[in-house]
């Protein structure tokens, strides 16, 4: 399976429904989606259509779900996590920050490998802020904490995400707290994530970020309004809709 795993990054939603207890209807209604490696998917949609949960479902941790979501071909479920593990980058929407140094916060509490904490936090904008810190990447997070704005705690979040690589990286909302330098860093982290051959997801609110996007959904309600190129689904966004579905439909026929 490990062997697999450096293939890793292709993903295949079917027929994909997320249940929650004591809702009445699905967050997620019958979502197909392929998405090959090397690419970057932005998703778009209004707040609570289901982004956040289609990020949980993508990396194997939400529970109530029917459907395949094949990561590679094979169900995400049936992955040894352990092995899996490394091969995931996760910032989630509500970033957290554990006890312990800002080094192995960044390398998840696995084993520390320095210059791949180094590479991430580069990555992600923050090298030089550590540094200034007086013990730098051996900081405990309880000192750093009161001393990082949220923009820096989500660029944490960011190099933890890229910690080594990961073959699929999904970032739920990571410029939500960032200014234009953080943006510009997130930009050039995903633009390098996939010259190395990762797949992307990004998860926003904010227009800017769509300069990296190769793909784009838009999410509405819990289901797939449109997914396709980024300028196609840009164009069939902008284009006049005589008849409700007729442009969506289009888009995702010619992707
Ligand atoms: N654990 C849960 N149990 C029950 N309902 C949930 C749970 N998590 C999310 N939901 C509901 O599912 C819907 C989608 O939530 P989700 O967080 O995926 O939306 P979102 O698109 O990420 O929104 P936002 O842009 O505000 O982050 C919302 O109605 C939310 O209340
Ligand atoms: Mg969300």
């Amino acid at each position: 399976m490990l062997s697999r795993s450096a293939q890793l990054g292709v993903i295949k939603l079917n027929d994909l429904v997320a249940t929650a207890p004591g809702r009445a209807s699905p967050i997620l209604k019958n979502i197909n989606l392929t998405l090959p490696k090397c690419q970057v998917l932005v998703v778009l949609g209004p707040s609570g259509s289901g982004k956040s949960t289609l990020a949980r479902v993508l990396m194997g941790v939400w529970p109530d779900v029917t459907g395949d979501v094949l990561l590679d071909g094979l169900p995400v479920d049936s992955w040894d996590r352990v092995q899996l593990g490394p091969h995931l980058g996760y910032l989630p929407q509500d970033i957290e920050l554990f006890e312990g140094t800002l080094a192995e916060n960044i390398a998840r509490f696995g084993e520390i490998n320095s210059a791949h904490v180094i590479e991430a936090a580069r990555s992600a904008g923050l090298h030089d802020m550590i540094l200034r810190f007086p013990k730098g990447y051996d900081t405990p997070i309880g000192e750093a904490g009161a001393l990082l704005s949220g923009g820096q705690r989500q660029r944490i979040g960011l190099a933890r995400a890229v910690y080594g690589n990961p073959a699929l990286i999904v970032l739920d909302e990571p410029n939500a707290n960032l200014d234009e330098a953080g943006e510009a860093a997130l930009v050039t982290t995903v633009q390098h994530m996939k010259a190395i051959g990762r797949t992307v997801v990004l998860i926003t609110h904010r227009p800017g970020i769509l300069a990296v996007a190769d793909r784009l959904l838009l999410l509405l309600d819990g289901r797939v309004q449109v997914e396709g190129p980024r300028d196609a689904v840009l164009a069939a966004l902008q284009a006049p809709r005589p008849s409700t579905s007729a442009a969506p439909a289009a888009v995702v026929a010619a992707s």
